[in-house]
Order: structure tokens, then sequence, then C-alpha cells
């Protein structure tokens, strides 16, 4: 996309992206802040991508999405939080327009394909606690991959007949963007054409590729609870709950903030409020998910203590040969 001629299209050649400039006196403390929110983000996936590749016991669908989804957020942190560090350290807010776009690009992409992820594991999980007799064989090595590979074809299909539309987009100024990425609608606001259709497009795009996901993982988690409460012990009941309750609590916080986000009135004095909300599911949701699943899942704390330990032998037998 870099080679592309923007020169004769554009009459901007650079947004400028306020971000938290509108504070100051805190540049620095937000730099510290977020620099250790991103190599936090970065080790916990990363650690749970190791886990899942390396443990023989995780090698079950649900870890694989888990690592599939883990790899998926150490990108889509990537995507935002890399950029937003340097502006804060240099103060230099600028951002080129095909930067611009290309961060949208990824970011949606990746928002959309976390959409389709976080349904395909809650539907795993529906296989296993609705239909626990079948689960291995509707659930097998090639629905597993099917279903990972289509999350990730569709999340990006999706926006890139939006980038495309995107793309023919002429921005005549403002440049000012006040966020602290590129976002799709201050971004179509800036533009100088006609917006009606890329406006119907993002709307017609959002609930064609996230409705489905949504309702889906809603369905799921319907029937996962109906199901729960009508185990009789209070033990079984426990057991079958603590399986999906990490991936519950992911889902919730995820299309919880998504949704006020989206959903809060357009006015301008809950603009603040709504950039530091959106903070939620862009950089919160990304570090809270290695955290939660590793200290909620028995199996994941298990892996985690066995590379440990193997780990330790190891350097001990590198120091003490024999
Ligand atoms: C993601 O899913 C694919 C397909 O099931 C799998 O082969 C791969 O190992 C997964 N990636 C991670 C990091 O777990």
């Amino acid at each position: 996309m870099a080679d592309m001629d923007w020169g004769n299209q554009t009459t901007i050649t650079k947004f400028l992206l306020l971000g938290f400039g509108d504070l100051p006196d805190l540049q620095i403390l937000l730099f510290l802040l977020f620099l250790v929110i991103y190599i936090t983000t970065l080790a916990g996936n990363i650690l749970i991508i190791v886990l899942v590749v390396a443990d023989q016991h995780l090698h079950t669908p649900m870890y694989v999405f888990l690592g599939n989804l883990s790899f998926l957020e150490t990108c889509y942190s990537s995507t935002i939080l890399p950029r937003m560090l340097a502006s804060l350290l240099t103060g230099d807010r600028t951002i080129s327009v095909s930067g611009c776009i290309t961060q949208l690009y990824f970011f949606c992409a990746l928002a959309s394909t976390e959409c389709y992820l976080l349904a395909v594991m809650s539907y795993d999980r529906y296989l296993a606690i609705c239909k626990p007799l079948h689960y291995s064989s509707l659930m097998n090595t090639r629905v597993c991959l099917q279903l990972a590979a289509g999350s990730w074809v569709n999340g990006c299909l999706a926006i890139t007949i939006f980038t495309l539309f995107m793309l023919q987009f002429i921005f005549c100024g403002p440049n000012k963007i006040d966020h602290f990425y590129c976002d799709s609608i201050p971004l179509i606001k800036l533009s100088c054409g006609d917006t009606r259709v890329i406006i119907l497009l993002d709307f017609i795009l959002a609930c064609i590729f996230t409705l489905p996901p949504f309702l889906l993982t809603l369905t799921s988690y319907v029937y996962i609870i109906t199901t729960i409460l009508r185990i009789p012990s209070t033990t079984g009941r426990q057991k079958a709950f603590s399986t999906c309750s990490s991936h519950l609590i992911v889902v919730t916080i995820f299309y919880g903030t998504l949704m006020i986000v989206y959903l809060l009135p357009k006015l301008d004095t809950l603009r603040f409020l709504k950039k530091v909300l959106s903070l939620c599911y862009t950089v919160l949701t990304p570090l809270v998910n290695p955290l939660i699943y590793s200290l909620r899942n028995r199996e994941v704390k298990e892996a985690l203590h066995k590379a440990v330990s193997k780990y330790v032998t190891f350097t001990r037998n590198i120091e003490n040969p024999i």
C-alpha cells in the first residue's frame, strides 16, 4: 500500500492525531504507563503462545484458539501502542494519510477477526458443555483448523472491501483527528467527497461482519448457561462453569466496552470519556486476556509450572553437569 501514489489525489498528506495531547503535563507519565502496559501485553501473550505450542496437554481446540487469540492480541496492540508511545515521547503527532489508512486497515481487520475468534471459542465451549458426547467428533482437528482459518479470512475480507473504498477518498482539511489512533468514523468525517456511500458501507459491513459472530457468541452462552443451570450437583455446575468462565469474562469486557463507546450519544462533552473508554478494548483487553486465562485456568497454570521447573532443571544441569 505504501508505494501507491497519494500525491496527486490528496491535498492533505498528513493528519494530526491529537491523542492525549490535551494533557501536556502528563506526557512522560502516560508514556511510562503505556510502555509498561505494552511490554506486559507482549510478554503475557507471547508466553501463552509458547505454552500452547510447546505443551502437549494444551494441544486441544480450546487452547489452539487461545493461542490464536494471543497471537491476534499481540498484533492488535502493536498496531496502536508503538505509534502512540513514539508520539508521547517525541511530541510529534503527525501521521501520513497512507500511514493512517494502513493503521485503520490492520486495526479493523484484527478487531473483526477477534469477533470471529471469540465466537468460535464460545461455539467450542457450547459443544463441550452442551454436547459433551459428540464433542470430539464435532470439533476434530480439521474443523478446528477451518474455524481458525475462517476467522482470519473473514476478518481481513470485510475490511479490505472497506479500505478499497477509503483509498478513493480525498482529504482536504481540516486534518485534526481527536483520537489516539486512526478510527473509521473520524477519518470519514475529514474527507471532502460524498461520504454517504462510505458511511452506509461502514454500517452494512459492520452488520454483516460483526453481528453474526456477536449473535453466535450470545446464543452459545445462552445455551451454555441454561445447560449449566440444569446440572443437579453444585460441584458439577462449578466444574462446567470453570471451563468457560475465563472466556466469558474476556467476551464481556470486549463487547461491553465496544458497545458503550459506539452506542453513547455523539456529544462533544462525551468525547474525552469515549477516548478513555476506547482504551479498554484497544489496550486493556490484550493486556488482561493472558492474565485472566493464566490466573483462572488450572491447565495453563500447570503448563506454566512445568515449563518453569523444566527450565530450572535445565539451567541447573548446565551449571552442574554430571
Ligand atoms: C492457530 O490455529 C491454527 C489452526 O488451528 C493452528 O495450527 C495454530 O497452531 C494456532 N496458532 C497458535 C499460536 O496457537
